[in-house]
C-alpha cells in the first residue's frame, strides 16, 4: 500500500496467538494498530507490550460474538481514529478436535457459527463506514483455514471446518458486495501454527502464520479481492 497517511488496522482477538503476531508485525510496518481482545487485561498487556516496544497500539475491548460489544467498539475506534484501513477477521474458536460429524453437538456446532461466522459479519458491517473512508480502498482479511476448504475437506473437526468454508463463502460475499467500494475481500489460510488453537505439534511459528495475513494487509495490490489466498499464492476454495 503506497499512501502519505497513516495507516490503521483493527485485529480481532489479537490478545495472543496468530491475532497478536499480525499485529506486532503490522505495527513494525508503521500500522496504528488497534488491538481487538475481548478479555480486558489480556487486550491491554498486548497493546502495552507494543506500546512499550516504541509502536502504536491501542486495545478495544470487542467480544466477537456480542452485537452491543461491536458496536460499542465502533464507538471508542471513532474517538481514536476517523478511517481503518485494514480490518483483520481473525478471532474464532476450535472445539470439536478429534470430533466425528456422526457425533457432532449441534449446540457446539451453533456456538462455532456464531464465533467464525456471525462474528465476522456483524464486524464487518459494523466497521464498514470507517473502512468506506480509507483512503486507499480498505481492506478485508478473513483468516480461514485449509479445513475450510470444500475441495481438500475430509471429516475433521466438523463444526469448526463448517465454520470456516462458511467464512470462505461469507469472504465472496463481501468481495462481490464492497467492490464497487474499492474494498478488498480476501481470506487467508494461515497453515498449522504452534497456539492454543493449533497446538504444539504444528509446524509453523506464530510469525509465519502471520506471513500471508501481513502481505494481504499491505503488499498485495488492491484489485485483488474475492480470493482464497495460502503462502502468498492463490488456492483452492
Ligand atoms: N493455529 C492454527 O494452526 C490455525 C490454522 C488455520 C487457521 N487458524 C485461524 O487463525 C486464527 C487465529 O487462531 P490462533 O491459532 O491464533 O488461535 P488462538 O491462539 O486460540 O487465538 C484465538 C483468538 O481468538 C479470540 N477469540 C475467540 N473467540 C472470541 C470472541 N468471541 N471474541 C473475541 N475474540 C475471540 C481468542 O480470545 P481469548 O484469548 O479471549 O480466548 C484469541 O485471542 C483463527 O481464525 C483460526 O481459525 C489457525
Amino acid at each position: 500500500m503506497k499512501t502519505e497517511h497513516k495507516l490503521t488496522a483493527l485485529i480481532t482477538g489479537a490478545n495472543k496467538g496468530i491475532g497478536k503476531e499480525t499485529a506486532r508485525q503490522l505495527a513494525q510496518r508503521g500500522f496504528a494498530v488497534f488491538i481487538g481482545s475481548r478479555d480486558i487485561a489480556k487486550g491491554r498487556e498486548a497493546s502495552e507490550e507494543l506500546c512499550n516496544a516504541g509502536y502504536e497500539a491501542t486495545f478495544i475491548q470487542l467480544d466477537v460474538t456480542d452485537p452491543v460489544s461491536i458496536k460499542t467498539a465502533c464507538g471508542t475506534f471513532s474517538q481514536k481514529a476517523d478511517h481503518l484501513d485494514v480490518l483483520i477477521n481473525n478471532a474464532a474458536i476450535l472445539e470439536d478436535h478429534g470430533e466425528n460429524i456422526l457425533k457432532l453437538n449441534p449446540e457446539l456446532l451453533d456456538r462455532t457459527l456464531k464465533s467464525n461466522v456471525s462474528g465476522p459479519i456483524m464486524v464487518i458491517q459494523d466497521f464498514l463506514p470507517f473502512l468506506k473512508k480509507s483512503p486507499d480502498g480498505g481492506r478485508i482479511i478473513n483468516v480461514s483455514s485449509s479445513l475450510g476448504s470444500i475441495s481438500r475437506m475430509d471429516d475433521e473437526s466438523p463444526a469448526y471446518s463448517i465454520s470456516k468454508a462458511a467464512l470462505n463463502a461469507v469472504t465472496k460475499q463481501f468481495a462481490a458486495a464492497l467492490k464497487s467500494d474499492n474494498i478488498a475481500v480476501n481470506a487467508a489460510d494461515p497453515g498449522w501454527v504452534r497456539t492454543s488453537l493449533g497446538g504444539p505439534e504444528a509446524h509453523r511459528s506464530v510469525e509465519q502464520g502471520a506471513e500471508t495475513i501481513v502481505w494481504l494487509a499491505e503488499e498485495i495490490d488492491q484489485s485483488e479481492t474475492g480470493k482464497f489466498w495460502c503462502d502468498k499464492q492463490e488456492c483452492e476454495w
